[in-house]
Order: C-alpha cells, then sequence, then structure tokens
C-alpha cells in the first residue's frame, strides 16, 4: 500500500467512526443530527398531542372560569362554580329570572299573608294579634276582625281565679258573671265595649288608678288579654 492509499483509507475510517462529529447526535426521533420536529407539542416523539377534550399533556380538562384544571364545574343552574341554590332560577332560561309561585320565569306572582301564592290576602284562618286565642304566628291578616278573645274560656277563669273572691257576692261589683260584670260597680260601668283605654276595668288593673286601690292580682299577659277582649267588642262569646 502505498503512502497515499493508506492516507485515504484512514481518513475513510476517521470518517465513518466520527459520524457524530460531523452529523450530531441523534434527536429525540431517533434522526441523527435531526431537530426533533417529530415531536408533538407535549414532547412526546411521533404522539399526537392533546387529546379532545383535554386541554394540557397532563390530562386536564378545561374548567368553566376558563382555566385549564382549576376543577371548576357549571353547577346544576349553569353557574360556573354555583352553589345549585336557586333551583327556581335554573328552570327559567335568563338565569337572572326567577320563577314565581305559579311556575312562571320571570312572573310577579307572591305568596301572600296567608301563604297563598297569587292569593288576596284573605283567606287566613288565623290572626297576628298576640294574646288573641287564635293567635297565630303563621298567618296573618290585614285587620283583627277574625282574631278574639273568648269570654267563656278565657275571661271568665281569669276574673274566677283572683277576682271573684272579693267581686262576688257581697255588693258593688260582681265579676262572676258576664252579665254582672257589665252591669258594672258603684262608680257605673266597668266595660265600655271596643275601648280597653276607657274601660274602669282595665284602669283599675294598672297602677294609680283615678280611684281607689290598683286591683294588683293579674299577670301582665292576663290584663292583655282581658284589654284585647274589650278591644274585640266585649263579646258574650
Ligand atoms: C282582696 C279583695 C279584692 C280582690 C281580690 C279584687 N278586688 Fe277589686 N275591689 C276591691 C275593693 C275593696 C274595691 C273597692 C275600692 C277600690 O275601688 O279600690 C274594689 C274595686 C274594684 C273596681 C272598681 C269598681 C267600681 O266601679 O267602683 C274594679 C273595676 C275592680 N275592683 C276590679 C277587680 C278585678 C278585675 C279583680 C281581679 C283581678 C279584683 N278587682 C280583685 C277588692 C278586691
Amino acid at each position: 500500500m502505498n503512502f497515499s492509499i493508506k492516507i485515504l483509507f484512514i481518513s475513510v475510517l476517521f470518517l465513518f467512526s466520527c459520524e457524530d462529529f460531523f452529523y450530531g447526535e441523534e434527536d429525540l426521533c431517533g434522526v441523527p443530527g435531526g431537530d426533533n420536529k417529530c415531536l408533538d407539542e407535549c414532547g412526546v416523539p411521533n404522539g399526537t398531542g392533546i387529546s379532545a377534550g383535554e386541554c394540557d399533556c397532563n390530562g386536564n380538562i378545561l374548567g368553566c372560569d376558563g382555566e385549564c384544571g382549576s376543577g371548576q364545574e357549571y353547577d346544576i343552574c349553569g353557574v360556573c362554580n354555583g352553589l345549585e341554590i336557586n333551583i327556581l332560577n335554573c328552570q327559567c332560561d335568563n338565569p337572572i329570572e326567577v320563577q314565581d309561585c305559579l311556575g312562571e320565569c320571570g312572573g310577579s306572582a307572591i305568596i301572600d299573608d296567608c301563604g297563598v301564592c297569587n292569593g288576596n290576602n284573605v283567606s287566613c284562618t288565623g290572626c297576628m294579634i298576640l294574646g288573641s286565642d287564635n293567635y297565630s304566628s303563621s298567618h296573618t291578616i290585614p285587620d283583627n276582625e277574625n282574631c278574639f278573645v273568648s269570654y267563656n274560656s278565657t275571661i271568665q277563669p281569669i276574673l274566677d281565679n283572683n277576682c271573684v273572691v272579693c267581686h262576688g257576692s257581697s255588693g258593688g261589683l260582681n265579676l262572676s258573671s258576664y252579665d254582672l260584670l257589665m252591669i258594672g260597680g258603684d262608680n257605673g260601668v266597668g266595660v265600655t265595649p271596643g275601648n280597653s283605654q276607657q274601660s274602669i276595668l282595665i284602669e283599675k288593673l294598672m297602677p294609680n288608678p283615678s280611684f281607689g286601690d290598683q286591683m294588683d292580682y293579674l299577670t301582665e299577659s292576663m290584663i292583655n288579654k282581658i284589654s284585647l277582649w274589650i278591644d274585640f267588642g266585649a263579646l258574650d262569646n
């Protein structure tokens, strides 16, 4: 082998073994000197990229707030990250609208004072005047016409238990029956129907009556009952 052939041979060998040196290392796709163009957007060689329905390479999905992987979802009302509290809203097309009590979206029907949807406040069965025998905390009526205090079952027992011992037989005011009470005592008729403020009976139960002593034998709620009974007309009911 002459010298120039030897040089050529060594050169070819050198070239062959130092392929990397000249062409660069294999890229991630196995292409010597390649530029990784085979990587998908997630960096996976020959991968298919982000899967349909996902928003990143970690399998996350888009939250309703627009943030990838936030985990926020629409509630039953269509509100992002909502609390599903107002089902009435959800049944309306417009989330701002509310169903009225008749089920109409954006309607104006409301539950009346008697608890009746779209009612006219006249169907109540109770009354809201505290101390009335038919007091009801769940029903209201605009006036007191349906409220009552029964003389026989409420007022007479109060008088029997607290007053009749002195006002039963010995002349003057007799409180043992409706008829006798309405006759009154030495100072006249004690009851002015419809006006407890103008009734001697009530005046004598309060401090500093205009004559004689306070009849200090009743609780405040008992006095209120007698006042109401008078204000409701002092009926023999
Ligand atoms: C311990 C006895 C006694 C008791 C109990 C009593 N009274 Fe009297 N009451 C009197 C006497 C005595 C008078 C008359 C003197 C006066 O007016 O203070 C009177 C007067 C009255 C008068 C005025 C009558 C009038 O026309 O002059 C009224 C009204 C009255 N009492 C209501 C009541 C009521 C209601 C009760 C029960 C809550 C009651 N009294 C309990 C003794 C009593």
